[in-house]
């Protein structure tokens, strides 16, 4: 893996840097450190004369040599420029998005995905994106979770790193590797009311523990940049945060790549209400840590600073430049500034559809199962709910020359011309109509299958995309509920960006496939999983509640003082009675809603298979281990066997789930520390081992100063298995 910090600079590119930042005008500084994006190529090709450091956008390979040559050409020290892009969850070939990713708990389809999008992007000259996104994201409202990798610090941080693997490569000098962006530092997962863009307060125990994890992650496996997040913490927002910038990001973890603004963040200082003036937000911006604004607010068209030397420390602006220029090393883009045109990869290749189609099919989460699926395909099978037809499968972070999917509809009359399909839509994402859904209901009858394939548009997820309601839009809840009082035997397929509310139809439909927004191969994935040619063997990566009402909702919530043992109930004779006695006062009083059971609809990790696995014989290499030990690297090891039992091929992600029993502060009641997904022939029984050391059993003390990661000594309880409810649970002591 590429680490920013061990990478190869040579002699002479230490030379090359320190001579540039000698020579640079303080003019020439500041245009360099700000990524532009306009537009109009004639303007975005001024800015490039005047210095901009880096662009964003990029139109082609010969539109970004052509501003490379203006940029080593027709500036005073040539230096080449960054490209920046969203390249999200693919380029050209569209791979599921990140959540979505996150479902297949398989960080090696994830790295394999980001490589390919890598090459498809550095081949029209992008050298880097602005990916990924590990913001922990526990409140399905809001729109960006589609983005992130879910509610589990532990999976953000696994899938994190894989992603920046695959981005960078082994070496960002490699033609095909582009710079990384870990983002959105910090927080902004946490935005009150799941409103995007909100303030996101939180104890610095909160944040530790939970939100700057995957960014330490992603430091370790040396991204190259890392995006500050628009929120505020404790009142102050990220961009002039210096304390999380400076303090936690550049001197305690080390970072030594760039950190960039977001979109205008700088400027949105201003009406945060933190900065009199854009100038003010420069400066504080800048103080605080930032290398690389992001927006064209520090210099003018012409490259005229919009601050005097005097206005900002000259080290800090030194050390922000030299961190620029050793990325732009780094990426060889003094050496090799341009990209081969004739090389620019436009339409996705066969090897890419396998890939993205691959990873969809991991992706694919079975929600519930009573045999209907796999379906076999014979007869007469009505299609309905707006998916049928719908080719809106890309998700909400593609460019508009992505290469597009079909549709359900086309991919199952293409593959099975022995069956008499019928496409009957009954409702669509806001159509109001109840008589389409009758004429669903009309058509049922005379069908021996009916499929149903219900989500939310893609432009419902996303950036400025929260929701307050997060059942079916329109008339889909009613759909499915019409389509079970037939009695037809019936499968309901979920296209979606987010965690869905499923209470009002759940229980009605026998079988259930969460497809989420699966790319460019998404019918032929869901095809594959409906008919049984492949497997769905994903895992939720995030809860689904049982009611909007009920978020933010995860696993890994802190124990409380009152945990609840038995669901909610308003009915008032329980109630009289809880206050009878001591014991039914306890279930009274405790964490709970009086209208909702207890717990999530499906779970983090829920998912099932077309095949069963029995885990057996959970063990541990030893008991105990001393603190001593742990500190000079000792760990334990945990193993379970794992017996596929059914009669297929199946795979099984097994999950490794730690508690401390009793601490100096109040714990997660699990926490996720490993997992590993693993494909088992039926009959077959594996072992899977996870080693366990100081990482896995500490956690941030924010009470010492500075803060700092403990293991403290006691009992700690360890749960392998299948999921979070189904496991073995092993006692391990610290001594
Ligand atoms: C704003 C988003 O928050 C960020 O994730 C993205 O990279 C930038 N815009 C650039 O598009």
């Amino acid at each position: 893996m590429s680490r920013m910090e061990d990478g190869p600079l040579t002699r002479a590119d230490d030379e090359r840097i320190e001579r540039l930042v000698r020579s640079m005008t303080w003019d020439e500084k500041l245009a360099q450190m700000q990524v532009v994006f306009r537009p109009d190529p004639a303007e975005l090709e001024r800015w490039v004369r005047a210095g901009a450091g880096a662009i964003f956008w990029p139109r082609s390979a010969a539109a970004v040599n052509e501003l490379q040559r203006v940029a080593i050409e027709q500036t005073r020290l040539g230096i080449p420029l960054l490209v920046g892009l969203d390249v999200i969850h693919g380029q050209r070939t569209i791979a599921p998005t990140p959540l979505a990713m996150a479902a297949s708990f398989d960080p090696d389809i994830v790295e394999r995905t980001a490589r390919l999008a890598a090459l498809e992007a550095a081949s029209g000259g992008v050298n880097w994106t602005f990916s990924p996104m590990i913001d922990v994201s526990r409140d399905p409202r809001w729109g960006r979770a589609v983005e992130s990798f879910g509610e589990d610090p532990y999976l953000n941080a696994a899938l994190g790193a894989a992603m920046i693997r695959g981005y960078q490569g082994d070496n960002l000098h490699d033609p095909g590797s582009i710079a990384a962006t870990a983002k959105h530092f910090a927080g902004y997962g946490h935005a009150e009311g799941g409103r995007d863009y909100n303030t996101a307060d939180m104890s610095e125990h909160r944040l530790r523990n939970v939100y700057l994890e995957p960014f330490r992650a992603a430091t370790s496996a040396g991204v190259a940049a890392v995006m500050a997040a628009f929120n505020t913490i404790g009142g102050k927002p990220v961009h002039a945060h210096r304390r999380l910038l400076t303090g936690v990001l550049k001197d305690e973890w080390g970072m030594r790549g760039v950190i960039v603004g977001d979109a205008d963040g700088v400027a949105n200082l201003v009406p945060h209400g933190v900065a009199a003036d854009l100038l003010d937000a420069v400066r504080q911006s800048v103080q605080a840590g930032l290398d690389i604004e992001m927006g064209g607010n520090l210099t003018d068209d012409g490259g005229h600073a919009v601050l005097a030397p005097g206005d900002l420390p000259a080290d800090r602006v030194d050390d922000a430049v030299r961190r620029i220029l050793t990325l732009k090393s780094r990426l060889g883009l003094f050496d090799r500034p341009y990209v081969p045109e004739g090389a620019e990869i436009t339409e996705p290749t066969r090897h890419a559809r396998a890939l993205v189609r691959a990873a969809a099919i991991r992706s694919t989460v079975l929600l519930k199962n009573d045999g209907t699926l796999p379906v076999t395909l014979n007869g007469r099978v009505l299609l309905t709910g707006p998916y049928a037809t719908s080719t809106d499968h890309l998700g909400a972070w593609t460019q508009s020359f992505a290469a597009p999917a079909g549709s359900i509809a086309a991919e199952l009359i293409g593959r099975h011309p022995q069956v008499t399909f019928t496409i009957e839509p009954g409702a669509g994402f806001y159509d109001d109509d109840p008589a389409d859904l009758r004429a669903v209901e009309t058509a049922a009858a005379s069908h021996d299958l009916v499929l149903v394939f219900a989500g939310e548009p893609s432009h419902l997820s996303g950036e400025a995309a929260s929701r307050s309601d997060l059942r079916l839009p329109g008339r889909q809840e009613e759909l499915i509920r019409a389509v079970a009082a037939t009695g037809v035997p019936f499968v309901v397929v979920l296209v979606n960006g987010r965690p869905l509310v499923t209470s009002g139809w759940i229980d009605a439909a026998p079988a259930v496939l969460e497809a989420w927004h699966l790319g460019t191969e998404a019918p032929a994935a869901i095809v594959d999983v409906l008919t049984g040619a492949a497997e769905p063997a994903g895992r939720l990566p995030m809860s689904f509640p049982r009611s909007t009402g009920q978020v933010p909702i995860y696993y890994s919530h802190e124990a409380t003082g009152r945990p609840a043992t038995r669901g909610g109930t308003m009915r008032q004779e329980t109630i009289d009675i809880g206050l009878a006695g001591p014991d039914n006062v306890t279930e009274k009083y405790t964490s709970k809603y009086l209208d909702l059971e207890l717990g999530p609809q499906f779970d983090f990790g829920h998912g099932g298979g077309y095949t069963t696995f029995r885990h057996a014989n959970a063990r541990l290499s030893a008991d105990r281990l001393s603190c001593a030990a742990l500190d000079s690297g000792a760990r334990v090891e945990v193993s379970v066997d794992v017996s596929n039992t059914g009669g297929r091929d199946g795979d099984e992600v097994v999950q490794l789930y730690v508690r401390d029993l009793v601490s100096s502060v109040a714990q997660p009641v699990r926490r996720m520390v490993a997992f590993a997904r693993r494909h088992v022939a039926a009959g077959q029984t594996i072992t899977v081992s996870f080693k366990l050391g100081t990482e896995q059993l500490g956690f941030w003390d924010v009470d010492a100063n500075p803060a700092r990661f403990v293991v403290e000594p006691g009992t700690f309880a360890l749960y392998i298995g299948s999921s979070l409810h189904a496991t073995h649970e092993l006692a391990f002591e610290v001594g």
